[in-house]
């Protein structure tokens, strides 16, 4: 029986590393982390963004992967180990990704549909005014993508920790990183004249995202960019949804997570930026200054396509690219996701990595077939607390992220901070004789920075901080 076998574990921190960032690799990076950037005021977002992830980023993430390697359990069952009265944590950082995962795959089919596209040639008409829209509200194509996207997931964890996750990573994360360098450079390169004559360059774009922009900057508008970057680095990493805890559950004892948590976030943050060259250039050449403030799958499947089609000739190659560079970016992060709730079922309920992974999958089919209905037959438009209206998945998303996400990061951090101590995570992180850098600012973070901009966060999400 699977139970009674010893617990998977990566072969060795590279498969660590490069799964946890196929995990925080995400379309998070791909187009919210520009987009965030060149709204904020270029350089100014990038340098928060940069303070954050060394201080705030690193102390949740940390955390997250030494309550995985301390108790070796997945979420579901980790923090009920670490102490009784928390298991509720436990219980909203796996009903999390379970309800990210539907919507996650939704999107990973449309990613399909494009990579699909471009690969056959048939990018120029994926360009056309209200293609995007066709495609979501109609009802099979969508239904269909999603399902294969989930399919492929399930295969990859079905295969376990090592043969599935590890190896997928390990294979699809460094081609990833060539892919948006390419990309990168070949934005840079773009010079685009309208058809009034006017002529923009990629390197003026270039100047946008990086050069900080305070004209105008006030206390308020700060404090915004503050709590732009804070939710960025937050969903960037991957945090409050069960999966560090985990893949941490899967790391060896001798292993120094600190330096592993170290690469994880360079490496996040490295595609975040590459990224953001790879996007900020080609969208200033081809759309001025307005084609940047498209957002989501506004930017992603209706803008870039149409950028992609007045490339002309090299349009269908760096489209196709570009989507395979994203599809492998959404599979790594989706498995992640179902990793998450599979390892929770396994430890909790003592059942199969099969079993787990089959019930999960079909759970996450029905939901995922009513996010896609929900643009078609089911389609209504929700009020949601930040004054937009959204579908079922704006409102799967904006529970997870707005809400409940927040709530297992801030119960973290009281839980680690303040009932079990500090000690309990540097102690897991220098079990077998590693140093902990930055241990003194751990404890300063841990228990009052964290909860405190968390918890503005929260606050703002659901709308009673308004800036
Ligand atoms: N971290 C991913 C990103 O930046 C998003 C993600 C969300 C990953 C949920 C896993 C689970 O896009």
């Amino acid at each position: 029986m699977s139970e009674k076998k010893s617990r998977s574990s990566f072969s060795g921190s590279i498969g660590f590393v490069l799964a946890a960032a196929g995990s925080a690799v995400g379309l998070g990076n791909i187009w919210r982390f520009p987009y965030l950037a060149a709204k904020d005021g270029g350089g100014l977002f990038i340098i928060i963004y940069l303070i954050l992830s060394v201080t705030f980023g690193f102390t949740l993430i940390i955390t997250e992967v030494a309550i995985g390697r301390k108790t070796k359990k997945g979420p579901l069952s980790a923090y009920k180990a670490l102490n009784k009265k928390s298991g509720f944590i436990g219980f909203f950082a796996t009903i999390v990704p379970m309800m990210i995962l539907p919507y996650y795959c939704a999107i990973g089919g449309w990613v399909i549909k494009y990579f699909i596209g471009f690969l056959t040639g048939q990018g120029v008409s994926m360009a056309d005014d209200g293609y995007f829209t066709g495609f979501i509200t109609s009802t099979a194509e969508p239904l269909i993508f999603m399902f294969i996207f989930l399919g492929i997931c399930a295969i990859v964890i079905l295969r376990g920790v090592v043969k599935g996750i590890e190896n997928l990573s390990k294979f699809l994360m460094p081609i990833l990183l060539v892919l948006v360098v390419v990309i990168a450079i070949f934005s840079l390169t773009i010079t685009h004249t309208d058809a009034d004559g006017t002529t923009r360059t990629g390197l003026e774009g270039l100047k946008i995202l990086f050069i900080p922009d305070f004209t105008g900057v006030t206390v308020g508008s700060f404090f915004s960019v503050l709590v732009d970057a804070m939710g960025q680095l937050f969903y960037s990493l991957s945090i409050a949804m069960g999966i560090m805890v985990a893949y941490g559950s899967y790391v060896k004892d001798n292993e120094n997570i600190s330096k592993a948590v170290n690469r994880i976030e360079i490496f996040d943050t490295a595609v975040a930026i590459l990224a953001g060259v790879m996007i900020i250039p080609a969208v200033y050449s081809f759309m001025g200054s307005e084609g940047l403030s498209a957002s989501g799958p506004g930017l992603m499947f209706v803008y870039l396509p149409k950028i992609f089609a007045a490339m002309g000739v090299w349009g269908n190659i760096i489209g196709t690219i570009f989507f395979a560079m994203v599809l492998f970016a959404a599979i790594t992060s989706a498995i992640s996701i179902l990793e998450a709730v599979v390892s929770s079922f396994m430890d909790e309920f003592h059942i199969s990595r099969k079993k787990a992974t089959i019930i999960e999958t079909v759970i996450a089919a029905v939901v995922g077939a009513i996010v896609c209905l929900g643009y078609n037959v089911m389609y209504f438009e929700a009020p949601l607390p930040n004054g937009s209206t959204g579908q079922i998945l704006d409102i799967l998303d904006y529970v997870s992220n707005n809400i409940l996400m927040p709530i297992v990061a801030i119960a973290t951090c009281i839980l680690i901070g303040w009932v079990l101590g500090p000690k309990t995570i540097i102690g897991e992180v220098e079990k077998g004789g590693v140093q902990m850098g930055r241990s003194k600012l751990y404890v300063v973070m841990i228990k009052f920075i964290a909860p405190a901009l968390l918890a503005v966060l929260f606050l703002k999400a659901i709308g009673l901080i308004l800036i």
